[in-house]
């Protein structure tokens, strides 16, 4: 039976049976790439395979035990530390400091006694090894290679059998029985499943590092986040120091969990306290400026919210938002217009987290538009004061998750105020000032007169 190419979206990794400029599932356009064709072989469709080992479900093993790295920050993103024979994906923009992160992480493993490899298929084992003297790594016990040759890469680890394997990036890596360039689907999607069934036959963690590009033009990681047990992305704005680590998947641990970490001239730093990061040069009291006590994944982070709104001399005015959701922005105007009778039309309205965080919990609702309203009345918002709570489409108040662990995280940074649901659970309240708004009416009434 003759096999027909098959072609796959480097985005979404959809199939498609033909050639098309614009992939069906995702939307992308130019992303669609053609397959190698599977083998055809004794082993192809048809041949009769053995039966597979069943078990139960029980189990008396004891779950094997993480290994810290000592860097709390990435710690808690990995959901406690490393888990033996794990496979992980860091994804992230070229230039964001993935190779920084991963030395120093096989680094500060390899100290505390863990087997750790380093391959490079991006840099030269020079290269590496000034990082690393720049670093002050040098004299960890991490085994350095650069190749990008996996079949070679593969016997290497079979045969040191490390507990660590690091592997930058997984664009660079070919397999030679596939016949397609380094970076192509076929390779990135044949390498990676290599990586991953070597991780789980002999117990290796192997960190996969994967480069994001905006157009589909190498293929993106995307493919091989279905693989791994744990994705993990690292962001950060250009011109930011700070950098997040964020859990999008993690089968040994909770999704959204982030570390933070600044970039410095010694490499990466942890961030243990990023709301006092994210507050820090915080200008004087000044109208636009709202403060978030939010939640990223188990932790209370707070952020402020700027806005300016200015009148606009174009026929549709910029809507330039920063850090968070575009369509959820565009809700609250909207709400805001229909609901309280405050409309932004004629007006410019910028919106930003400070910082370069990425915000994407609806309880920022409420912080977004008292930025908004205050930039657009020219009245500040107490310095004192955070704010928090999702805004539903009829203009009520809708009360969030962790009420107080927010209270407490604001309390512990000097704030003294808390605009919020009225529905909210409140326990205790942390010894804050509670104001509680039943709807987007009130607390506008409340804030900024009759609005
Ligand atoms: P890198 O880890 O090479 O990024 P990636 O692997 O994601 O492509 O980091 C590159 C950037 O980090 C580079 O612009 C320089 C900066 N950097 C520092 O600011 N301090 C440092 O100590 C190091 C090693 C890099
Ligand atoms: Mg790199």
């Amino acid at each position: 039976m003759k096999q027909s190419a098959s072609f796959t979206c480097s985005a979404c990794g959809a199939s498609h049976r033909k050639w098309a400029g614009k992939c069906d599932a995702c939307g992308g356009w130019n992303t669609i790439v053609e397959e190698a064709p599977l083998s055809t072989g004794p082993r192809a469709l048809g041949a009769r395979g053995r039966t597979i080992p069943l078990s139960d479900l029980a189990t008396e093993e004891a779950p094997p035990p993480r290994a810290s790295s000592g860097i709390d920050e990435l710690d808690r993103v990995l959901g406690g530390g490393l888990v033996p024979a794990s496979a992980i994906l860091v994804g992230g923009d070229p230039g964001i400091g993935k190779s920084t992160l991963l030395l120093q992480a096989a680094a500060s493993f390899a100290r505390r006694g863990l087997k750790c490899l380093y391959i490079s298929g991006e840099e030269a084992s020079a290269q590496v090894r000034m990082r690393a003297q720049r670093l002050g790594l040098s004299d960890a016990p991490v085994g350095l290679g650069a190749e990008t040759n996996l079949r070679d890469i593969l016997t290497t680890l079979d045969a040191e059998r490390p507990a660590l394997a690091v592997i930058d990036s997984i664009q660079t890596m070919w397999l030679d029985q596939v016949e397609a360039a380094p970076g192509s689907v076929s390779q990135v999607r044949a390498a990676a499943h290599e990586l991953v069934t070597f991780a789980k036959r002999r117990g290796v963690a192997v960190v996969l590092v994967g480069h994001v590009t905006k157009e589909g033009q190498i293929a993106g990681p995307r493919v091989v986040e279905h693989m791994v047990d744990t994705v993990l992305y690292f962001e950060g704005e250009r011109g930011h120091q700070f950098r997040i680590l964020r859990a999008v998947k993690n089968r040994f641990g909770p999704a959204d969990e982030i570390g933070v970490f600044e970039m410095t001239g010694g490499g990466l730093a942890q961030v243990p306290n990023p709301s006092a990061l994210f507050l820090a040069n915080r200008d004087q009291p000044a109208p636009g400026s709202a403060v978030f006590a939010g939640i990223e994944g188990t932790r209370p982070v707070l952020t402020e919210i700027q806005a300016l709104v200015a009148p606009s001399t174009l026929a549709s005015p910029r809507r330039t938002v920063v850090g968070l959701d575009g369509g959820r922005v565009s809700t609250i105007l909207a709400v805001l217009e229909a609901r309280c009778g405050i409309p932004f039309t004629g007006l410019d309205v910028f919106l930003n987290v400070a910082g370069g965080l990425r915000v994407s919990e609806p309880a920022a609702d409420l912080a977004v538009a008292g930025a908004l309203l205050s930039a657009r009345e020219d009245v500040a918002i107490p310095p004192e004061m955070v704010l928090f709570g999702e805004i539903s489409l009829s203009g009520a108040l809708r009360p969030v998750g962790q009420t107080e662990n927010r209270l407490k995280e604001a309390s512990k940074l000097g704030f003294s105020q808390a605009t919020l649901p009225s529905q909210s659970k409140i326990e205790g309240g942390a010894g804050m000032q509670i104001r509680a708004m039943p709807n987007l009416i009130a607390f506008v009434g409340e804030m900024f007169g009759a609005g």
